[in-house]
């Protein structure tokens, strides 16, 4: 074995070498996904239940707030307080079984689904979460493009088997008739509800036997072989045939295990449990930290950047304002692409050329904060921001690269926000700007630049509701929200020269976004169909193109 010299005596080239060894080896030991699920699903729970294994926590019911046990928490805005509502994004890193796993939390609520597409832009894998009884839902569905458009690896958790569900085929069925995902259940329920007694693990065909845990404890698991004489007298016959059954089935019928496939988003592994009874949690991580994959190369104007090239990179997918009210803080949330993190380093942002000394990174476990040492490709680190970080933005040392950027997806809703108040328009502007850039609401502007008020656009309705009252509370001014009535929007891939040579088009109004591009608005998908109906020529998406080098239009 190759002896290392001790630090005084080793020459620059060695240390380059330790350093690239130490780098290959964390980025081996990083997994990192986001939860997409439907409201209610059990992402909560289920988030809990990987930390409390991951030991990040001690015990149940620390994430969401419940009286005293309050611990860990990402409610820390007043209004997600009063609602009892998760908004906000936050990283939860845990370490397991040999790896750092980050997980990406998203918010709870199906009104701020822009912030999870953007978090799923810093995401290396996702788990879908489904409730066994309702299986897939809107919110779910919704989410699963946005994997699909990246073709990010998705692990399916079933969840809440210990209630009466679906038929396990059926719920496997819906995903692959639905989604056009192939599917390849890694274990198969025995029984459901009442008489759910565990699950047969397909390739070791072990039987793990879930006891019922009290809330905030670890079942205990009991693993038996398929041919243990004990088996029949723990489980009755008929669900255990029963599950036999549908395991040959699914051997001669269903897909075959591939992790090529699973990688490139077309195959999904699924696992049956119950997060709250705390049923197959633990395998269903021990499995995904198998076959997940971990930081892949991202692309950038130079092609792909390997995650363990030296040199350190990354971009910005989150901005997040007032995390602290005391401090009143701006913070970027940047996902560490290649190379090592280290505190105090300088680096180059790649919009405007800058060179930026990173003094106080932080990690940020839901509220509470520390100062990062350093961190690998796959983390996420929370960078103190004064006004100078956008989403999208790459950060570099080394030769200038520029990562894709992350797109801005079709708002839903439109409003004007007017501002009573001409003496408070500075705030308000100030207060405009800086939470478009945040991404906490899309801008709009009327294609006439006389008329200066703002448009709002948001997916959905708590979205405005969080920005006006965040510019009152944050930026002290009060505003008016005056609905739109439109419902669609579209952006025009032929830019304004398309529209010119169209001439007038009817039902639908134009307007322009913050890149100075066209977008249409439209009351419902009806006039948006009629009007592509009537121009076959015009190219609309329901997805911006990421803009780069283009410095937005602000109020
Ligand atoms: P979410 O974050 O996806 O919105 O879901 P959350 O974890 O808050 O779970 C929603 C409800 O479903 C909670 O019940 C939770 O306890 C329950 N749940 C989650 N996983 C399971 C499971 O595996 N089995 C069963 N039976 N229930 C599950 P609640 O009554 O809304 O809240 P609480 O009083 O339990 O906290």
């Amino acid at each position: 074995m190759k002896q290392i010299p001790p630090p005084n005596e080793q020459s620059e080239s060695s240390v380059g070498e330790n350093s690239q060894v130490l780098l290959e080896k964390e980025v081996q030991s990083r997994r990192n996904f986001a939860i997409i699920s439907h409201p209610d699903a059990g992402k909560t729970t289920l988030t809990e239940k990987l930390l409390l294994y991951g030991g990040a926590i001690q015990q149940a019911g620390a994430v969401k707030a419940r009286g005293e046990q309050r611990k860990v928490t990402s409610d820390w805005m007043e209004l997600e307080k009063q609602r009892g509502i998760s908004i906000t994004s936050t990283v939860l890193q845990f370490a397991y079984s040999n790896n750092t796993i980050n997980l990406l939390d998203t918010p709870g609520h199906q009104d701020f689904s822009e912030d999870t597409y953007r978090t799923l832009a810093a995401a290396d894998n996702a788990v879908m979460l489904e409730d066994a009884a309702k299986g897939l839902e809107p919110q779910t569905r919704k989410l699963f493009e946005v994997c699909r458009m990246r073709k990010i690896p998705i692990f399916t958790f079933i969840n809440k088997m210990d209630r009466p569900g679906q038929e396990p085929l059926s719920l496997i069925d819906e995903i692959e008739a639905e989604l056009g995902l192939l599917t390849w259940p890694v274990n198969w329920p025995i029984g459901s509800g009442e008489l759910f007694r565990g699950v047969i693990e397909r390739n070791s065909k072990n039987v793990i036997l879930f006891s019922r845990a009290g809330r905030g404890k670890q079942s205990d698991e009991c693993h038996l072989r398929i041919d243990d004489p004990d088996l029949n007298s723990l489980v009755e016959k008929e669900l255990l045939d029963k599950a036999l059954e549908e395991i040959e089935l699914l051997d001669a019928a269903g897909s075959e295990m591939d992790i090529e496939l699973i990688h490139s988003g077309d195959l999904t592994p699924v696992f049956f449990g119950s997060a709250m009874t705390n049923f197959g949690v633990r395998p269903f991580l021990d499995q995904f930290l198998q076959m997940a994959q971990g930081p892949v190369a991202r692309l950038s104007t130079n092609g792909p950047v390997n995650p363990v090239a030296p040199e350190f990179s990354g971009f910005v997918f989150k901005l997040q304002a007032n995390m602290d009210p005391r401090h009143r803080d701006r913070v970027a949330f940047v996902r560490v692409c290649s190379g090592r993190f280290e505190k105090d380093m300088t680096v180059k942002h790649a919009r405007t050329g800058k060179q930026i000394r990173l003094s106080r990174p932080q990690k940020i476990f839901a509220k509470d904060r520390a100062v990062v040492e350093d961190a690998y490709p796959g983390d996420v680190i929370g960078l103190n921001n004064p006004g100078m970080f956008a989403i999208g933005d790459t950060l570099y040392t080394g030769s200038k690269i520029e990562y894709e950027g992350i797109p801005c997806f079709s708002p839903e809703i439109f409003s004007w926000l007017r501002n009573p108040n001409p003496s408070a328009f500075k705030n308000f502007r100030k207060g405009v700007n800086e939470l478009r850039e945040e991404g906490a609401v899309q801008i709009l502007y009327d294609k006439d630049q006389s008329k200066r008020d703002p448009i709002l656009a948001a997916v959905g309705q708590l979205q405005l509701e969080v920005v006006q009252h965040r510019l009152e509370h944050e930026y002290g001014v009060s505003t008016l929200l005056e609905p739109m009535g439109f419902q669609v929007a579209r952006w025009v891939d032929g830019g304004w020269s398309q529209l010119e040579e169209i001439g007038r088009i009817f039902n639908c109004k134009i307007v322009q976004d913050a890149w100075s591009r066209p977008v249409l608005l439209f009351k419902n998908d009806w006039n948006l169909n009629q009007l592509v109906e009537d121009h076959p020529d015009l190219v609309l998406s329901s997805v911006a193109p990421v803009v780069s080098g283009v410095e937005p239009i602000t109020l």
